[in-house]
């Protein structure tokens, strides 16, 4: 079978320049991201796996914005803006856990009922005038797709639904069986000192792999290939070679995972990636299924955040593949880590002149050209003044 999800054919002659180097290390720059992409984009909280029963939540901040997903006594799960309407305190502070049958802020005790209303105020004769109905939590738009949970700061975004944003990918997608699986170590998080596009920029390829990835390139080196970004959504493809093995944890990957008869026979050796605009990551293997984001933390940090998600019944070959396949994702990010740092700080360089992408870099360049559209000035090669910034960016969105 053709492993392929889509044909996308690569220009013969396309603009093989990244983004501005000015782009990376701008403060103006950042605030129209976060406007036009962060705020208004899906962003991945977590998997509804993650917070079972009723009372459990779960807490994400991006972009100065927090989220707060619990689960009700009705079991639905809602998003909220995790702030108090009272002084805006944060109403739960832990990234994790249970709060029982009720939300108590931590600051005066404003007490709010699991689906986000107000149930009171704390010394309520203090208050005469309240009215308990306008107090209620600020709902989040949430979307659950394949389990995962989606939430969105602000309408009005480019963006449709999720599902239908994630249309192209669900049939395959979908033999994972993911709104069933369970947590496997938890989410993860860990900073790095660079711009979120450097992460990105060194995900959307896979040319890096045969010089930067030693047990990748053992693993599955010769399969892999990139769909570009299109209407949102990328795809990379690779299926590992079963008789790899100079590395101790590819070795073993392949002598042990199992190759579950649930998956089509294209996926049953495949590890496969898909990009969601902005920022992140849905990722599968025939053992687990994971996601993975960046956020910017200022113009020159980045918050990784992630999990893997395995099967409630997994067998012991299936938990000793996740397991390696963990051990090999680790080396992996911290051999990207470190590709994102040199990339990064070029740009710091007046030597620095752009990138020159190759056709196997081509979803770095569709990356790019979503977030062109979004914020027309990352086309202006010289960076503008920081004050004009804002401005000039509106303008050129009207002239569309
Ligand atoms: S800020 Fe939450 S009770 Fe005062
Ligand atoms: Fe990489």
């Amino acid at each position: 079978m053709n492993p392929h999800l889509r044909d996308v054919a690569i220009p013969n002659d396309w603009d093989r320049r990244g983004l501005p180097g000015w782009s990376y290390h701008s403060a103006a720059l950042l605030e129209l991201e976060k406007e036009h992409v962060f705020r208004n984009h899906w962003q991945i909280a977590g998997h509804v796996c993650d917070i079972p029963n009723a009372g459990d939540y779960l807490t994400m901040d991006v972009v100065g914005e927090r989220a707060l997903i619990v689960r009700g006594k009705d079991g639905v799960v809602r998003g909220f803006n995790n702030m108090c309407r009272h002084r805006g305190s944060r109403v739960v502070a832990d990234s994790q856990g249970n709060c029982k049958n009720a939300l108590v802020c931590p600051f005066h005790g404003w007490v709010y009922n699991l689906d986000g209303t107000l149930r009171g105020a704390a010394r309520p004769r203090s208050f005469p005038d309240l009215d308990k109905t306008e107090f209620g939590l600020m709902p989040l738009h949430l979307e659950v797709w394949m389990g995962f949970i989606f939430i969105r700061f602000r309408d009005g975004g480019p963006q449709p639904s999720v599902a239908e944003l994630l249309k192209p990918i669900e049939p395959e997608f979908a033999h994972y069986k993911a709104a069933d699986m369970v947590p496997s170590w938890g989410t993860w998080t860990q900073k790095t000192p660079v711009n979120w596009k450097s992460v990105r920029d060194v995900d959307n390829e896979g040319y890096h792999v045969a010089m930067a990835h030693p047990a990748l390139q053992d693993l599955y080196g010769a399969t892999y290939f990139d769909e570009p970004f299109v209407n949102g959504v990328s795809r990379s493809f690779a299926s590992y070679n079963p008789h790899a093995g100079r590395r101790w944890s590819v070795k073993n990957y392949v002598n042990i995972a199992p190759e579950p008869t649930h998956l089509p026979d294209h996926l049953r050796k495949a590890w496969v990636y898909y990009g969601i605009f902005p920022n992140a990551v849905l990722s599968v293997m025939p053992e687990s299924v994971q996601f993975y984001q960046e956020f910017p933390l200022s113009t020159s940090e980045t918050l990784l955040r992630g999990a893997i998600y395995r099967y409630g019944d997994e067998s012991r070959e299936q938990a000793a593949a996740r397991y390696l396949s963990f051990r090999i994702d680790r080396d992996t990010m911290s051999e990207d880590v470190q590709l994102s740092v040199w990339s990064n700080e070029s740009m710091l360089s007046e030597a620095f002149e752009g990138f020159y992408l190759s056709d196997l870099e081509y979803g770095v360049r569709t990356h790019h050209d979503h977030l062109r559209r979004q914020i027309p000035v990352l086309g202006l090669e010289t960076a503008p003044e920081e004050k004009d910034m804002w401005n000039l960016n509106d303008a050129l969105r009207s002239r569309g």
